[in-house]
C-alpha cells in the first residue's frame, strides 16, 4: 500500500489497544511519578494509543516500531513541548534540548571530545576520582553508612567537571547537586500542565526553589566561561570546543549564553545518568552475593592483585554485563519522547502530526513479549550470543536515531572503572533487605536516597 492510502492512527484503529484514563486520574499519578501514569498496557501491547485533555499519545514498545520512528522517520520529529517546558529553562537551546540546524552544528561542534581516542585518554582521571571516592570511605572506617546515590553523584560529577572543564572552577558540588534535585523534584507538574495546554507562567509547588537552583548553575558556569575567555588559556577540553566553534555555514560563534547552555547540558546529563546507573548496580549486587562474587573474581584475575589501570577497564567484561543489565531494570532515563512535526508512516498507519511519541524505555525493557521473566536480575541477558539474538531496539537505556546519548561510550568506561575500583577495595552491604522502589524525576533514582553500609575488604 502506498503512504497515501494508509490511514490515519486514531482510537477507532483497528487492531490498536487503546488507553482511555480520564485526566482526572492521569495528571495526579503524572505529578507524583510519570512511570505511574503510564498506561499498564505498555508492558504487554507492542503499541498503544491514548488521547487525554486532546493530546494524542502514541506509545511505542515495539523494537520494529522504535526502530521505524525514531531512526528512519527522525526527520519528522522534534523533541517538543514537554522536553522545552522542563529543562528548557535550565538548559535553553543546548545539545539536548535544541532541534534542527541548530541541533545539528552543536553536535557537529563537540563529537571530538567523544572519539575513542580521546576516551581512553580519559581514563585515568576516571580511576583517580574513583580513588578518592574509595579513600573517603576507608577513612570513614568499617560499619561506615553511606547515602549511595548522593556518593556516587560526587563521584560522576568530579569526573565530568575534571574531564570536559579541566576542573570545577570555584563551582560548588554540594549546591549543584541540590540543585539539580531541587530543579527536577516538581517536574511531574509541568508535564501535566503541559497535557493541559496551561500557559508557562503558571505557578506550580517548588517552582521557586526550582527557578533559584537554576540561576545558581547558570551563574557558576557563566562566570567560569568570561574566566576562560579572558586569561585565554589553551586547554583541550570541552570548554575549549565550544569557545572554537563555528557553524561551518555562517562562520557564526557561539556566544557565552549558548556555550553556557551546552556546559549546563553536559554537567546535568553527564553525571547524573552515569550516578543514577552506579547506585542501582552496587544496590543490585549487594542483594545477589554470587552475581557479586563473580565480578570480585573477574577484577582479581584482570588486575593481578595490582591497582585498576586503564589497560584493565576493556577487559571487565562480566562486569560490564552485570552494569547493562542493572540500567535494563533501572534505565537511569526511563522516558523519552518526541513531536511529530508532521504525520508519518508506521507500520499500518500514519501517526498525526502533532501526536507525541512515547518511548517508555522502562517499559520496552520490563515487557513481557521481549523478555523472559523481565523482573529477573540475570547479567547473562548480555552475554554476546544472548546480545545478539535480540532486536537491537530491545534495550536502549542510551536512546535511538541520530538523538542516542553522546556520553554513551564516555558513561561506560567511567562506570567500569568505578566499579572495579570501589569493589576491589570494600563491600558494601544493604540496610534494607528490599531493594528500594525506583521514583521517576526526569530520572529513575531510588525513593530515598537508599543507605548503604561499607566494610573493608581484608
Ligand atoms: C548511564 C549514563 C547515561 C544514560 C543512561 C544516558 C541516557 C541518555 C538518553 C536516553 C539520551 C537520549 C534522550 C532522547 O532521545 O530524548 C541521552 C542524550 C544525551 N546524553 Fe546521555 N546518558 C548517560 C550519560 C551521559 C554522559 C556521560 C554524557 C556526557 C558526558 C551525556 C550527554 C548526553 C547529551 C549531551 C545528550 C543529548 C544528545 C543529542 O540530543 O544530540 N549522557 N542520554
Amino acid at each position: 500500500m502506498s503512504i497515501d492510502a494508509l490511514p490515519m492512527l486514531s482510537e477507532q484503529s483497528p487492531g490498536i489497544a487503546v488507553s482511555r484514563r480520564s485526566p482526572l486520574s492521569v495528571l495526579p499519578a503524572l505529578v507524583r511519578d510519570p512511570l505511574q501514569a503510564l498506561p499498564p498496557e505498555v508492558y504487554r501491547e507492542p503499541l498503544v494509543y491514548s488521547r487525554v485533555a486532546n493530546r494524542q499519545r502514541v506509545f511505542l514498545l515495539k523494537p520494529a516500531f522504535i526502530q521505524e520512528t525514531l531512526v528512519r522517520n527522525a526527520d519528522a520529529l522534534s523533541k517538543g513541548e514537554d522536553v522545552r517546558r522542563a529543562l528548557g529553562p535550565a538548559l535553553g537551546q543546548g545539545l539536548l534540548t535544541a532541534d534542527g540546524a541548530h541541533w545539528r552544528w552543536q553536535r557537529q561542534s563537540v563529537v571530538p571530545a567523544f572519539r575513542h581516542e580521546k576516551l581512553v585518554g580519559l581514563l585515568p582521571a576516571m580511576i583517580s576520582a574513583a580513588e578518592r571516592t574509595r579513600d573517603r570511605w576507608l577513612a570513614a572506617g568499617s560499619g561506615a553508612p553511606i547515602r549511595i546515590a548522593h556518593e556516587m553523584m560526587r563521584t560522576t560529577f568530579d569526573i565530568i567537571v575534571e574531564t570536559m572543564m579541566s576542573g570545577p572552577g570555584g563551582i560548588d558540588v554540594v549546591r549543584v547537586e541540590r540543585g539539580i534535585t531541587d530543579y527536577l523534584k516538581p517536574t511531574g507538574w509541568i508535564f501535566a500542565l503541559s497535557i493541559l495546554n496551561a500557559p508557562d507562567w503558571v505557578p506550580y509547588p517548588g517552582r521557586g526553589r526550582a527557578r533559584a537552583a537554576m540561576r545558581y548553575l547558570r551563574s557558576a558556569i557563566t562566570g567560569m566561561i568570561s574566566e576562560r575567555r579572558r586569561s585565554g588559556e589553551a586547554r583541550d577540553d570541552l570548554v575549549a570546543l565550544l569557545l572554537a566553534a563555528a557553524d561551518h555555514e555562517t562562520g557564526r560563534m557561539m556566544t557565552d549564553e549558548e556555550i553556557a547552555d551546552n556546559l549546563l547540558t553536559f554537567i546535568t546529563a553527564g553525571h547524573e545518568t552515569t550516578a543514577l546507573g552506579l547506585a542501582w548496580t552496587l544496590l543490585l549486587l549487594a542483594h545477589h552475593p554470587e552475581h557479586e562474587a563473580r565480578v570480585l573474581s573477574e577484577i582479581d584475575a584482570v588486575t593481578a592483585g595490582g591497582p585498576v589501570r586503564s589497560e584493565h577497564i576493556s577487559e571487565l567484561i562480566y562486569t560490564r554485563q552485570v552494569f547493562s543489565e542493572a540500567m535494563r531494570l533501572y534505565p537511569p532515563a526511563p522516558i523519552i519522547t518526541r513531536t511529530a512535526t508532521r504525520a508519518f508512516p508506521l507500520d499500518r498507519f500514519m501517526v498525526p502530526e502533532r501526536a507525541v511519541i512515547v518511548v517508555p524505555i522502562h517499559a520496552v525493557h520490563h515487557h513481557a513479549a521481549i523478555w523472559e521473566q523481565p523482573e529477573r536480575f540475570d547479567p547473562e541477558r548480555f552475554a554476546p550470543e544472548q546480545a545478539r539474538a535480540r532486536h537491537r531496539y530491545a534495550y536502549m537505556p542510551f536512546g535511538a536515531g541520530p538523538r542516542i546519548c553522546i556520553g554513551s561510550a564516555f558513561a561506560q568506561m567511567e562506570a567500569i572503572a568505578i566499579l572495579a575500583v570501589l569493589l576491589k577495595a570494600v563491600r558494601l552491604l544493604p540496610k534494607s533487605s528490599t531493594m528500594p522502589a525506583p521514583v521517576m524525576k526526569v530520572t529513575l533514582r531510588p525513593t530515598a536516597d537508599a543507605e548503604m553500609l561499607v566494610e573493608t575488604r581484608s
